[in-house]
């Protein structure tokens, strides 16, 4: 379980965040590759737009590229020291607003004004209500054609790790035996897929597709890419789901294609 308060000790003062987000994307060979190579395959259908929100920038790990896709970006982050850091690093960039935020509230965005909402490899660590709190303010802020890509814990499948306490006695013994795996990287256990799709059904949405992913895990699919509009879009149709095991091949692929097309990129 990570609360709201737990999120925001660890993000705004007791992570030091040594390169800046850009070490979570080591395995796939930098920030680079993960955006080109696992992201942009993903979303390119929903970019350039000309308004895009991201949710949770932290140190701008994907803001550095989205701000290139869009006319207006708006960023919030629940960590006053992360949006900081944003407004350090594109200092340049005039087409951005920032917004700290109480981890929850999207209350800053103006009704119908998003093209494109955006949020990765954060509200994975988020409890449900505040996932499903997001979620449920999609409906009055995306534009009636917008769409939101958001990745989301799917960790509620397997009740296994809210019964045995991470980094245990048992779970080392689990994880030793192939039971459980070794790290599920903070994910929050209150969450499924499932439980987000029928959230956004029931609040006038829909997740039009629904990946669901190992992160870092061997066989547990713990992560969620949902792709949400509003039910009257033209985006609109029945929720498709796969299950995709092979994130990590993914990661290993582009790593190799990193070290051998980005010679020079810091890992
Ligand atoms: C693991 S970092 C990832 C940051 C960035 N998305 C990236 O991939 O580099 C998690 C970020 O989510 C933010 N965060 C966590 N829970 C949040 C919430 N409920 N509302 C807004 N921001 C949140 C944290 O402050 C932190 O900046």
């Amino acid at each position: 379980m990570a609360t709201l308060e737990e999120n925001k000790r660890v993000w705004d003062g007791k992570y030091k965040w040594p390169q800046g987000g850009d070490e979570w994307s080591a395995a796939w060979g930098g920030a680079r590759m993960q955006w080109y190579g696992t992201l942009l395959p993903r979303i390119h259908d929903f970019v350039p737009a000309d308004s895009i929100l991201e949710i949770a920038c932290g140190y701008g790990r994907w803001t550095q590229f989205l701000k290139d896709l869009c006319k207006e970006l708006t960023v919030v982050d629940l960590s006053a020291s992360c949006v900081k850091a944003c407004k350090e690093r594109f200092a340049d960039e005039t087409h951005i607003k920032y917004f700290v935020n109480n981890g929850k509230s999207l209350d800053m965005i103006p009704d119908e004004s998003m093209d494109f909402i955006f949020s990765f490899d954060s509200l994975v660590h988020a409890e449900a209500p505040i996932l499903k709190g997001y979620v449920t303010q999609l409906k009055r802020i995306l534009k009636p054609t917008g769409i939101a890509f958001i990745h989301h814990s799917n960790l509620g499948e397997y009740p296994i790790y809210s019964r045995i306490t991470p980094f245990s006695k048992t779970h080392k013994i689990l994880a030793k035996l192939g039971v459980m795996e070794e790290n599920i990287h903070w994910r929050e256990g209150g969450v499924t897929a499932a439980d987000v799709a029928a959230h956004a059904d029931a609040n006038g949405l829909r997740c039009i597709s629904q990946e669901i992913v190992n992160w870092g895990t061997k066989k547990a699919l713990i992560d969620c890419f949902s792709v949400i509009v509003r039910q009257d879009s033209p985006h609109c149709h029945d929720t498709e789901v796969i299950r995709n095991p092979r994130m990590m091949e993914e990661a290993d692929t582009l790593l190799k294609l990193s070290k051998l097309y980005e010679p020079n990129t810091a890992r």
